[in-house]
């Protein structure tokens, strides 16, 4: 079983012996690995049980450190970085050959993050490579916003994970490229497009819900948990008789309502960035009760609402 700890040193160790470790950032946890090194990257995809298709996102220290493993910045992208790193985006960069075809699943770009959480940025100034890192839970289920998520699903698996408490933003980040000249959304995340729009002018939204290899990672069914999971406004809801067992996950306080077995809302007063901190734990406590089925209620389709709402559809959408 893995060890839980804040010891850096033990996770530089591991880490420098093709390991991989679970690592905090503000977003979820991480199953990093040396991504400079095909047996580590190998590991990764083994222990997530995750398709060789889908591409894992490199994260460094700073940004001076991405010239070592991209071949041209373009510009607007530059921009973005300068504003939002260290933060919850994800940029895609041409790459140089340095990053492993593996890395990429053999597309010319590379996933590049600074990632905010202090441990996380201690880490990555310690060791010698960049960490390759997808979130640390396994492939399809839902990502872990604290360590012990880690443990429950992985802790078999890997030999330490760093505790850096829960995590503060709590949705993955937000990848950006550019096609043309354009800049691209391709997954939202903790960083809203309305406000990096307002920093950088127009961003096209172009979210892939394929398992074409060409569009990796977006799969349609993704962040799910067991339990049947069907997305309805309250009020639409008529949850089944007993026997069976309803759970129920509102976006803010909302009374107890009749025929659950569960209730459990986002967040009391209806913030979006609270609600998107304990949309996985929350998720995760619903599968783990028994239920037969869970009714979650979208978010108003704004800001950060927009990502919990891809996320709630994700995973509700049949595989
Ligand atoms: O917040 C996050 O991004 C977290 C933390 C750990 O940094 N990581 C994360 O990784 O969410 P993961 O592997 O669960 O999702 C990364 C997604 C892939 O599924 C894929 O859609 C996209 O990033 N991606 C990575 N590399 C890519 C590439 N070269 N081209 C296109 N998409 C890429
Ligand atoms: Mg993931």
């Amino acid at each position: 079983m893995a060890r839980i700890g804040t010891d850096i040193q033990i996770a530089c160790d591991y880490l420098a012996q093709h390991e991989v470790v679970a690592v905090p950032t503000e977003t979820v946890y991480g199953l990093a690995g040396n991504a400079l090194d095909e047996a580590a990257v190998l590991r990764i995809f083994e222990v997530k049980n995750r398709p060789s298709f889908d591409p894992l996102i490199v994260h460094v220290a700073d940004i001076q450190a991405v010239e070592r493993y991209v071949a041209h910045f373009p510009e607007k992208l530059n921009l973005l970085a300068q504003q939002f790193w260290p933060g919850p985006l994800t940029l895609l960069l041409p790459k140089k050959a340095i990053v492993p075809d593996l890395v990429t699943s053999g597309l010319d770009r590379v996933a590049i993050r600074v990632p905010a959480h202090p441990l996380m940025q201690s880490l990555l100034r310690k060791l010698p490579f960049p960490l390759a890192a997808p979130s640390a839970n396994p492939f399809g289920y839902i990502s872990p916003t604290t360590a012990a998520h880690v443990a429950a699903q992985l802790g078999e698996s890997i030999p330490y994970i760093l505790d850096g408490g829960p995590c503060a933003v709590g949705l993955e980040s937000t990848i950006i490229g550019m096609e043309e000249g354009q800049l691209m959304l391709y997954r939202l995340g903790g960083l809203s497009h309305e406000h990096l729009v307002k920093a950088a002018g127009p961003i096209q939204i172009s979210l892939n819900q394929s398992s074409n290899p060409a569009a990796p990672g977006m799969l349609k069914s993704h962040y799910a948990p067991r339990v049947p999971l069907r997305l309805r406004f309250v009020h639409d809801i008529a949850p089944p008789p007993p026997p069976q067992k309803a759970g129920l996950i509102t976006f803010r306080k909302t009374g107890p309502l009749e025929g659950f077995a569960k209730q459990a809302c986002l967040s009391q007063n209806g913030d979006l960035k609270e609600a998107a901190q304990n949309l996985f734990a929350a998720l995760r406590d619903m599968d783990a009760a028994g239920l037969d089925i869970l009714y979650a209620e979208p978010c108003p389709d704004e800001g950060l609402g927009r990502a919990i709402n891809d996320r709630l559809r994700r995973a509700a959408a049949e595989n």
